[in-house]
């Protein structure tokens, strides 16, 4: 990796003490970004001096920002794979609330077009009213993550959706599943669907996950201001955005972890979570939703989660995996200024002492990934 650029080793340096090895590839695979970022003739004594902030920021010219990679085509494993038909009858299935235990909720109730296909309150409440602990996500691009739940605990959208369905969001219990998914196979409307898609096979859980997970894997967004503004359209972003762009990709240092395309890390290599401080204020620590930790049972990953894609993130309120920030602007100001201390803080967030108006500006960035796409059952 010759062309590892000075700041970058010694962000990795950084790392490397942490011993956080999804943190190194991480890094790793944002080298092009760091590259981008970074002038050739800048040599900057490391760390990179904090510059002091400045109220009003010139227009971003096109040489101040690193290439800006493109949506590519989203991954489709071997033993699914996508057909219209198949997409159609995911997409039947995603809609209806008989999937669940008792009729009342449907993949939909929780991922919700007018909530930015997420959920509308901070956590989830599922089938008979049961909380649940965490916020639903958006969507968007789903298709496009190694780990699936805030803490990567599934490892497709196949198994993400036998979770689901199994488990509290839909109350139907996971030795249950292979019954409820017979009794919808029979249904009329349902019965040539799954006749044609999965022709001669006996239809079990295992078939409804498939469709589930194909449907999702159409939930592209690829087509923002952002995207039109990197494929050369530098009308498609107003002054403001342009500038949060910079910001975002230089000063504010939020590319670290939200890195475009899909402004999340998490969508590179085996996926990527970080530890923000989000649930660990006013919470003993035997209480705190340890995230990441639960899965890996390493110290490291104490309450660290998956950074969410920022795509749709205007319309997604309420943010975080507690669902604790009710606006945009909330969460962007937790992000810059660093977000809660706590004992295992990643180090790649800090205060970045943004001014008012270079808080607006980001958040105008982020409205500008709002996904003209929408979610309907129709
Ligand atoms: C009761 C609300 C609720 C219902 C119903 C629900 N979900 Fe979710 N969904 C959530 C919550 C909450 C999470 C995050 C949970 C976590 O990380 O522990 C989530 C996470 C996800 C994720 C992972 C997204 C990511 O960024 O990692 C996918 C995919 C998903 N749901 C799809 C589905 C599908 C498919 C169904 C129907 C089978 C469904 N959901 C039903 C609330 C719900
Ligand atoms: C150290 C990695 C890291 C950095 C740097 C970072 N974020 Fe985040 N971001 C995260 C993680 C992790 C979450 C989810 C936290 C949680 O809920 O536990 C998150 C969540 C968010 C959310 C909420 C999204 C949602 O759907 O709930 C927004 C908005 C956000 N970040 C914006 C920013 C901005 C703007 C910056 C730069 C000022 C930034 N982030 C810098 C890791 C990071």
């Amino acid at each position: 990796m010759t062309s590892f650029p000075k700041v970058s080793n010694g962000a990795r340096r950084l790392l490397v003490r942490r011993g956080s090895l999804a943190l190194v590839s991480t890094l790793v695979a944002l080298a092009p970004i760091f590259v981008g970022c970074k002038k050739p003739e800048e040599k900057k004594a490391e760390p990179t001096p904090e510059p002091a902030p400045t109220a009003v920021k010139a227009p971003v010219t096109e040489t101040q920002l690193p290439p800006l990679p493109k949506v590519p085509e989203v991954p489709i494993p071997e033993d699914n794979p996508q057909s219209e038909a198949k997409i159609a009858l995911g997409k039947k299935l995603f809609f209806d609330k008989r999937l669940s235990v008792d009729g009342s909720m449907s993949c939909y109730s929780c991922h919700l077009d007018e909530n930015g296909n997420g959920g509308a309150t901070p956590r989830a409440v599922g089938p008979k009213n049961v909380q649940l602990p965490r916020h639903s996500p958006t969507l968007w691009n789903v298709g496009f993550l190694p780990a699936l739940y805030w803490d990567g605990r599934a490892a497709s959208l196949e198994a993400q959706a036998l979770g689901a369905w199994g488990g509290a969001n839909m109350g139907v219990g996971a030795d249950n599943l292979d019954k409820k998914a017979q009794e919808i196979a029979k249904l009329p409307e349902y019965k040539a669907a799954f006749a044609e898609v999965f022709p001669g096979e006996k239809i079990g859980k295992d078939h409804v996950a498939k469709a589930l997970a194909s449907y999702e894997r159409t939930l592209v967004c690829n087509d923002t201001a952002f995207d039109k503004f990197a494929a050369g359209d530098k009308s498609a972003l107003s002054d403001s955005a342009r500038a949060g762009l910079e910001l975002f990709m230089g000063k504010a240092m939020c590319v670290a972890c939200h890195a475009p395309p899909h402004f999340t890390t998490a969508a590179m290599g085996a996926g990527a979570f970080f530890n923000t401080g989000v649930g660990t204020k006013d919470v003993p620590e035997d209480q705190v939703d340890i995230g990441r930790m639960k899965v890996t049972e390493r110290d490291a990953d104490w309450a660290a989660f998956k950074p969410p894609t920022l795509r749709n993130v205007s319309r997604s309120a309420p943010y975080f995996h507690d669902g604790h920030a009710a606006t945009l602007r909330e969460a962007v100001m937790f992000m810059a200024s660093g977000g809660y201390d706590n004992k295992n803080k990643s180090p790649l967030l800090s205060d970045k002492k943004l001014t008012d108006t270079e808080i607006d500006q980001l958040v105008s960035f982020l409205e500008a990934l709002e996904c003209p796409g929408r979610l309907s059952g129709d």
